[in-house]
């Protein structure tokens, strides 16, 4: 049972990432966790009323952001929501397919023919000057319906979320294995704070294994 609330929507940031903290490879390789886990991911996403992505994830992994690992029909799809200042999402990418309906959001510095061409097959809202205002996003979403939000990556978006306060829990698979890599992707990246003492504090709610994997469940800033 996921908590609601009248204003931002409830957000589950979910992430699969080896023992290394990383989401991906360079090479943008991101196959880490088994088919239990998958099936869990599959399951948050049947609960909640939208899943978002930065548009890195869109680009590298081509996401179709359904339910399809587990019995569902094309109703449990959630809402589709792109983080995409510059509209460069591609006309013909997954995310677009007629599965769900999906919103691409911008910032005032996409081109209005791009805008123009996404527009004839999906909705489009513009939200921010430079890179799109994350804040404000939630805010029509949540006026647009959506109470619960499961963030599904990638590292950017991940750590923009978080720091921006608007990430309420954090689910965390970790499959036993090591990549390294200066440039893997890891949950979060971003600028990253200066010290320590600014981290984001978390508390954990709970743990279980599953398969070979190990899932975390935290809250996020509670005192
Ligand atoms: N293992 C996992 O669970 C998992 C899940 C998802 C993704 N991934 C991996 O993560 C990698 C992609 O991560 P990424 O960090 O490169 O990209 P990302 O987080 O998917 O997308 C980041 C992009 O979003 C756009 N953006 C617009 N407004 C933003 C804002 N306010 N804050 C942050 N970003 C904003 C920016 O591009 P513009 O300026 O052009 O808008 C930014 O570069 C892929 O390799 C994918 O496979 C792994």
């Amino acid at each position: 049972m996921l908590i609601e609330t009248n204003k931002k929507p409830y957000i589950i940031l979910n992430c699969a990432m080896t023992l290394d903290g990383k989401i991906a490879t360079k090479t943008g390789s991101s196959e880490i966790s088994g088919e239990l886990d998958l099936i869990r991911v599959h399951e948050l996403r049947k609960e909640v009323d939208a899943i978002m992505v930065g548009i890195n994830t869109v680009l590298v992994d081509d996401p179709k952001l359904t339910v399809h690992k587990i019995p569902a029909n094309i109703e449990n799809n959630p809402l589709r929501v792109i983080i995409d200042s510059k509209a460069r999402t591609p006309l013909f990418s997954r995310v677009l397919n007629s599965d769900a309906p999906t919103i691409i959001a911008v910032s005032q510095l996409a081109h209005p023919e791009k805008i123009n061409k996404l527009n004839k097959k999906t909705e489009v809202i513009v939200c921010g000057k430079k890179q799109v205002d994350l804040n404000l996003l939630m805010d029509k979403l949540a006026l647009n319906g959506v109470k619960t939000l499961m963030l599904e990556g990638g590292s950017t978006l991940n750590y923009s979320m978080i720091i921006a306060n608007l990430v309420s829990e954090i689910r965390v698979c970790i499959a036993p294995i090591i990549a390294g890599g200066k440039e893997s992707k890891t949950l979060a990246d971003g600028e990253g704070v200066q010290y320590m003492k600014e981290a984001v504090k978390l508390k954990l709610k709970k743990s279980y294994n599953l398969g070979e994997d190990l899932i975390l469940e935290y809250q996020v800033n509670t005192q």
